[in-house]
């Protein structure tokens, strides 16, 4: 933690920033780094939701992210189980540090659990990844964003058509901050580092075209007729091309009790350092991860969604992602296209590296950091 005052801010801010899931600690590092940059003290809390090394601890190493300064050790259970002792124990940390600001990320149950306690208990909220919608109710993660942004003081968007959707609910414009994507911030910064890691010589694909998998989405993998016709498309790409499978933890219960196809490497959660290291080089990327779809954006590399939705619309209309669904025809076709055309790299606006900054700026510059809540009017009834 540093408390210093930086020059020009009246006092030293302090901030939690909370983390809980995988996709939390590339988003948290930029903006903490760029608080305490700043003078902000921060404080960290990790959720414990993810505990396993390969999902938690191997992303502070990879990433040199701190120790967290306070450890909630929720574990796993159901979605209320889960929300409502993160609840119960982030309102204590809230209570005994009394800080001026909570800075959620992302949609994972941590970040809603968080979110409520907060708003009930008076600090001011920060959503990072505010906006992003896709409207598909059957996703926990929709619920989480809806919610989340709906008790938050910054709105903090990543993209153009983030903020489009927060002013069609009806929020105002002084909530919302068009800021870029952290995400590409810890991508960036760390691209080259991960260029160097052994991980294509180790599995045997150093030269040689691979694709990349990964599969954790309640909707794809626990459903067995839409696991098996997932794992039968695998299997087709996999005679031509070998596919590397890093298991989340959700998808390496589900193969226990599926035929594992020939030609498919499954392994353990990668850290990030050997995930980007492949995702870069990968011929061809299959996910139903929401970070991926960005990541595989800005590295120009072939992105095939395995869902019928996506909440990130921006990677497919400015990107390389496509929506392929679930169909496994569909998903060989459009691996054997995709395999064909590879789309060049663009980058969609501000996601430049300095999303971090532009939020720690807002953050500690607001000139008085009064509540910015949405009015009772906030019923999407258009921008107030
Ligand atoms: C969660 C997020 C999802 C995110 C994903 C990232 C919610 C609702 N879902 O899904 O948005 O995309 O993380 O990876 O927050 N488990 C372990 N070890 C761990 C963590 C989990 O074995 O370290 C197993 C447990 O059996 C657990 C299951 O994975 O029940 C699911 O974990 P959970 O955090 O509830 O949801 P995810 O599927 O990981
Ligand atoms: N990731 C990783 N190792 C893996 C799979 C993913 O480091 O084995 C990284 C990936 O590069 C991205 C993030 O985890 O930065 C995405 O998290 P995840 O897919 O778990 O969640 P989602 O984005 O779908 O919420």
């Amino acid at each position: 933690m540093t408390s210093a005052t930086a020059p020009g801010y009246r006092r030293a801010v302090r901030a939690i920033c909370v983390v809980g899931a995988r996709p939390n600690f590339m988003k948290v590092k930029p903006v903490m780094d760029a608080l305490e940059q700043r003078g902000a003290e921060v404080i960290l809390v990790h959720t414990g939701q993810h505990y396993d090394p390969e999902m938690s601890s191997i992303f502070f190493e990879d990433l040199g992210i701190r120790a967290p300064d306070r450890w909630l050790g929720v574990g796993s259970g159901s979605h209320a189980e889960q929300t409502a002792l993160i609840m119960t124990r982030f309102e204590r940390v809230i209570a005994e540090t009394v800080p001026d600001v909570v800075v959620v990320v992302g949609d994972v149950n941590s970040t809603l659990a968080a979110a409520i306690v907060t708003a009930k208990a008076g600090a001011l909220l920060a959503h990072v990844e505010a906006g992003l919608r896709s409207r598909d109710w059957s996703m926990p993660e929709e619920i989480n964003r809806v919610v989340t942004d709906r008790v938050s003081d910054f709105l903090f968007a990543p993209s153009q058509d983030a903020v489009d959707n927060l002013k069609a609910e009806g929020y105002r414009g002084d909530q919302i901050h068009l800021v870029g994507n952290v995400m590409v911030d810890t991508l960036l910064a760390n691209l080259e580092r991960a260029r160097r890691r052994p991980i294509r010589k180790e599995l045997g694909v150093e030269d040689r075209p691979f694709g990349l998998v990964t599969l954790h989405r309640p909707g794809n993998v626990d459903d067995d007729a839409v696991f098996d016709g997932l794992l039968g498309a695998l299997a087709e790409i996999a005679s031509d091309l070998p596919l590397v499978l890093p298991a989340h933890p959700r998808t390496r219960s589900r193969l226990l009790v599926h035929h594992l196809p020939e030609g498919i490497m499954v392994g353990e959660p990668l850290g990030y350092l050997d995930f980007l290291a492949l995702e870069a080089s990968a011929s061809l990327v299959l996910t139903d991860s929401g970070g991926v779809q960005e990541e595989t954006t800005v590295l120009g590399v072939p992105c095939l969604t395995l869902r019928d939705t996506t909440e990130r619309p921006i990677t497919v209309e400015e990107g390389t992602n496509r929506l392929v669904g679930r169909d496994p025809d569909r998903i060989v076709d459009a691996a054997r296209e995709a395999l064909r055309h590879r789309p060049p790299p663009r980058r969609p606006a501000l996601w430049d590296g300095r999303a971090g900054a532009r939020i720690a700026e807002v953050l500690l510059e607001a000139p008085s950091r009064h509540r910015l809540r949405p009015s009772a009017r906030c019923d999407g009834a258009g921008a107030h």
